[in-house]
């Protein structure tokens, strides 16, 4: 093949990774055309395949941009933030996008739906709204453990549990792919705290890092196979993640087969040589310091040709690799898809809203309440999303007092004056208005102290009182113990004193909690008759609570981690987030702090959230996987069986109550001939279809062995599933087991297995 018919074939196959060409390309072609376009490229050109264009130069407002190399036609990729919706900022008139984003809920509460099905559809919707305006990758989903109830990007990850995040973000990242639009996970790995994250070395031993910190990283790399993978800003055990071969190449690319591309997070790590020979295909954002950098490094032989060709082999091999059904991807209608993913939006938020308590049945709401009284700034200004990279800047929020409004309430006078008079101005496009979410809130003020005399007045005027608690989280920060956990003293009283005259009055009160992870309920949850998390539920969020509410949905979402009933309790709380140490084995670069914390030690291994709380027997406010339903759900017929490449667990579920519903049904086991029960596992779950009255369904959850491996490092022999008896938990939450039932597991202990 000439030089001239090569290029003009790469130029084709290349550009239909962008432009929706119908040309596929056959893996023949990609393998020679790999070979014949790197002994073509120049050393600048390679260098600058792996770097992107730079912080300062994002065209359209993308959040990164790979270089492209124009002689060969190979164009730029656009990478596009984020989790919970595609971050533009359409506010800004330089770029004319051609939609607007559609704020979903946060990644908490797609988790606590516990259904892929739905979680799957949303990224459908996130990757319709990314190809609209050609963005190629989305910088999502973040799969880190909710080690901590305080980490501050917790609201942007799923759960504290691997196997519940590693399904779930395998649904995100499948739904996402489903339209031609790559994802990203990150934060490959252990990012489960933000103080002084570029330079906090995480320590933690190689069974606990491999059986939970990269144990959802793993299921969702093997079960929807992702276009890409970040890595942390974060060390762990001395290494920043981004210049760790053992993690990068080994693991990743080698025992795993992750064949997409793996880039750093923007700006991370202290040496681009050290990424690129780790394994790195792309240094992001990308700077001219960092091409002078690798250049240096090829120079002195720091860093081989060879090493700097694989990276480069592997970006041209992703770019060669369109997804299956980007050829045939057309865009969607937009006003259907937005209207399309407004609803899902709604639904998705109402299905992860999670129902703590419901004393004497008060929700729903019964017919005889009109008009409400809603207290805490939350009722006006709802928190829909964390600060950062993640938060979307949408065209409007439902804040909770709409949402009531839509469904005909009234509310106290009285009390709207007040809290017009109070709060800031809303701007409804206020998400926009400090770039994107960095930085602080503008709305984010202190709850107002009320009199008990204010209080009666109120009450003459309403027949039910709802006191929205909120809690904003953001990207660069951890929560604090004192101000996010706990309940302030105002917030206290407020609760205490409206319990008290309207419960006298015979009135429900229902806290909201707007939170984005555990807060302490212990000292006042006996005050109220129901509280609902509606978490940062997205735009729709005001109307998915109304939803909720009002019964035209049944709540169906459950604790996708523990809420402890003091902080202090948990073992993750020592040391959290992290000490200041006098060790100098780690370089200051952008955005570290020696002075600041510097390290975690993981000492707790695996005792985190429910394994924690089981393992320890510590009484807790509300357990892993617990969730009210207005219906009652009974479980017989349990069935376990071996399968020669997984476990079936079956069972029937019949909903005994008065309205219908979905149930959640959890797996649990524990290998009894070696442990007791308190250490049993989450390890497969299900949501039911909508059931009705006295309808039974039959379900089944299948659980692949690698959920029940463990990781034997002793032995050296790595992943293997131990035989013996086990016992298998059906059951409504960590601690509300239903039925159970042993069976003897054939086993593998061999040690060539790995991976
Ligand atoms: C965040 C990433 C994000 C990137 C680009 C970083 O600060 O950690 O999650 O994708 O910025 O915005």
């Amino acid at each position: 093949m000439t030089m001239k018919t090569l290029r003009q074939l790469t130029i084709v196959t290349l550009l239909c990774v962008f432009c929706n060409n119908n040309a596929k390309t056959s893996s023949d072609l990609m393998s020679y055309d790999l070979k014949e376009i790197l002994s073509n490229l120049s050393v600048q050109e390679k260098i600058e395949l792996v770097t992107g264009v730079g912080y300062e130069y994002s065209p359209k407002g993308m959040t990164g941009y790979t270089t492209s190399i124009e002689r060969f036609g190979i164009p730029h990729m656009a990478l596009l933030d984020g989790p919970q919706g595609i971050r533009i900022d359409w506010s800004k008139k330089d770029f004319n996008y051609s939609i607007r984003p559609t704020a979903f809920p946060t990644a908490t509460v797609l988790a606590s739906s516990w259904d892929e099905n739905l979680v799957f559809k949303v990224g459908e919707g996130i990757g319709k709204e990314a190809r609209h305006i050609y963005a190629d990758i989305i910088l999502g989903p973040g799969i880190n453990l909710q080690r901590n109830p305080l980490g501050g990007r917790n609201f942007e990850y799923y759960s504290e549990d691997p196997i519940l995040t590693g399904r779930i973000g395998s649904s995100m990242v499948q739904g996402i792919q489903s339209v031609g639009v790559g994802a990203t996970l990150k934060h490959f790995v252990a990012n489960n705290s933000e103080t002084n994250r570029a330079a906090l070395n995480i320590i933690v031993d190689e069974k606990t890092l491999r059986e939970l910190y990269l144990r959802g990283f793993k299921i969702a790399v093997q079960d929807s196979q992702p276009r890409a993978v970040m890595t942390a800003y974060n060390l762990l055990n001395g290494v920043h993640t981004s210049q760790d071969s053992k993690l990068i190449t080994q693991i990743l690319k080698k025992e795993w087969g992750f064949d997409g591309i793996v880039m750093t997070d923007w700006k991370s790590g202290t040496d681009p040589a050290k990424q690129i020979s780790a394994g790195v295909n792309l240094i992001m954002p990308g700077s001219s310091n960092d091409r002078a950098s690798i250049k240096k490094s090829l120079q002195s032989g720091k860093l081989r040709m060879e090493q700097l060709d694989r990276s480069v082999k592997e970006v041209l091999r992703a770019a060669l690799n369109p997804l299956p059904t980007l050829s045939s991807y057309k865009l969607s209608n937009k006003e259907n898809l937005l209207k399309n993913n407004r609803s899902l939006a709604r639904v998705a938020a109402a299905n992860g809203m999670v129902l703590l308590r419901n004393k004497g049945k008060k929700l729903p709401l019964k017919g005889n309440i009109s008009e409400i009284a809603f207290f805490g700034n939350g009722s006006y200004h709802s928190l829909i999303s964390g600060l950062g990279s993640g938060r979307v800047c949408s065209t409007y929020r439902v804040n909770i007092i709409e949402g009531a409004s839509n469904f005909s309430y009234g509310q106290s006078k009285l009390l709207e004056e007040i809290m017009r008079n109070y709060l800031p101005k809303s701007n409804p496009h206020s998400v926009c208005d400090y770039g994107g979410g960095f930085g602080q809130d503008p709305e984010l003020i202190d709850e107002r102290n009320f009199s008990e005399k204010e209080i009666g007045l109120i009450e003459r005027q309403s027949d039910a009182a709802i006191i929205t608690l909120r809690r904003l989280p953001g990207e660069g920060q951890d929560l604090s113990e004192e101000d996010h956990f706990e309940v302030s003293q105002t917030e206290r009283s407020l609760v205490r004193s409206v319990s008290e005259i309207y419960r006298n009055k015979k009135k429900p009160v229902i806290v909201i909690l707007n939170v984005p992870a555990p807060i302490e309920t212990e000292s006042w949850a006996d005050f109220v008759d129901a509280i609902l998390v509606s978490w940062l539920g997205g735009q729709e969020m005001g109307n998915a609570v109304f939803d909720i509410l009002t019964g035209k949905q049944n709540p169906s979402g459950h604790l996708t981690a523990s809420w402890p009933k003091k902080y202090s309790e948990l073992q993750s709380a020592h040391g959290f987030p992290g000490i200041v140490t006098s060790e100098k084995l780690i370089p200051i670069f952008a955005g570290g702090d020696m002075a600041k914390p510097t390290k975690i030690e993981y000492l707790e291994q695996d005792a985190v959230g429910y394994r924690d709380i089981l393992q320890s027997q510590k009484s807790v406010a509300y357990p892993f996987g617990f969730g009210l339903h207005y219906t009652e759900f009974e479980l017989s017929n349990m069935n376990v069986k071996q399968r020669p490449h997984n476990v079936e667990v079956s069972m029937t579920i019949t909903n005994t109550g008065e309205v219908s519903g979905a149930d959640v049904i959890q797996v649990y086991s524990v290998n009894s001939d070696k442990d007791d029960v308190k250490y049993r596992e989450l390890k497969g779950f299900r949501k039911t279809d909508i059931l009705s009255p006295k309808q039974s369904a039959d379900v089944m959850v299948t659980i692949p062995y690698r959920e029940l491996e463990i990781f034997d490092n002793d032995n050296g022999c790595g992943w293997m599933l131990e035989q013996g008896s086990y016992q298998f938990f059906a059951a409504h939450s960590s601690q509300h087991i239903m039925s159970s039932q042993i069976i003897e597991l054939k086993g593998d202990h061999s040690c060539e297995k790995n991976g």
